[in-house]
């Protein structure tokens, strides 16, 4: 899926990033190599500085593939204590998820569950102050978009950031008619633009993140 923004800006951009060295490094080129679906690593940059920035301590990720969001993730609560979660369903990217956080270091602080997303959602009742959804593009039903949001909902904690990926669709949710590869992420949006208890922004970065920061109803403005 092509990014959103100019490509020369795209370029530009990931010469901002800190450089990745060794075997978060190794990492990275493995992912391109092999062609696994990821962030990359503007968008890996960004996403670990939303959890910076939101003080988080506790993440939860859904859609791991090989682990290179899960990096970033953990690059960001492995200073202070923090821990990330994060689930895949497939078992042999879950496998080599776990040893490629290990290799860069970060195995007591992230943990790898190799199941459903739905599942693990609904299996507990601990709460998460990050989460962060990379597996809308697997959903094929519209009445799945909005039971994961639901559950998401329901394992964010107050004052918790909820960031879900490829919010702009390389920007097919701006097309009329919207094209029906595309209307799971606007409908994602929708629910997350109008939940009272979300204030939402939607970020060009990449192919869109949907940034929501769930708020008390009185605070809001
Ligand atoms: C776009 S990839 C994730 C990329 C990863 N976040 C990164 O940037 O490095 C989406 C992943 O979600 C996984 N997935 C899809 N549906 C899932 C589900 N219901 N539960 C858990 N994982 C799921 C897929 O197997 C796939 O590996």
């Amino acid at each position: 899926m092509p990014g959103i923004t100019d490509a020369k800006v795209e370029r530009w951009l990931l010469g901002t990033v800190p450089p990745r060295t060794g075997e978060f490094a190794a990492v990275e080129e493995e992912a391109v190599r092999q062609g696994i679906p990821c962030i990359g690593p503007y968008e890996g940059h960004v996403l670990s500085q939303l959890a910076a920035l939101a003080a988080a301590r506790d993440i939860l990720e859904i859609g791991t593939a090989t682990g290179y969001s899960a990096l970033w993730l953990a690059r960001a609560v492995a200073g202070h204590g923090g821990r990330l979660t994060t689930v895949e369903r497939d078992p042999t990217r879950a496998a080599v998820a776990r040893a490629n956080l290990a290799r860069c270091g970060f195995g007591a602080v992230a943990t790898v569950v190799e199941g459903d997303g739905f599942a693990f959602l609904e299996g507990g009742t601990s709460s998460f102050d990050f989460i962060f959804l990379d597996m809308v593009s697997a959903l094929e039903q519209m009445a799945q978009v909005d039971r994961l949001f639901d559950l998401c909902m329901r394992r964010l904690a107050p004052g918790g950031v909820l960031v879900s990926d490829n919010a702009l669709h390389a920007g097919q949710v701006a097309d009329v008619p919207v094209p029906l590869g595309a209307q799971r992420y606007v409908r994602y949006n929708r629910l997350a633009l109008a939940h009272p208890e979300l204030d939402t922004v939607l970020l060009p970065v990449r192919d869109g993140l949907a940034v929501s920061r769930r708020i008390a109803l009185a605070s809001r403005g």
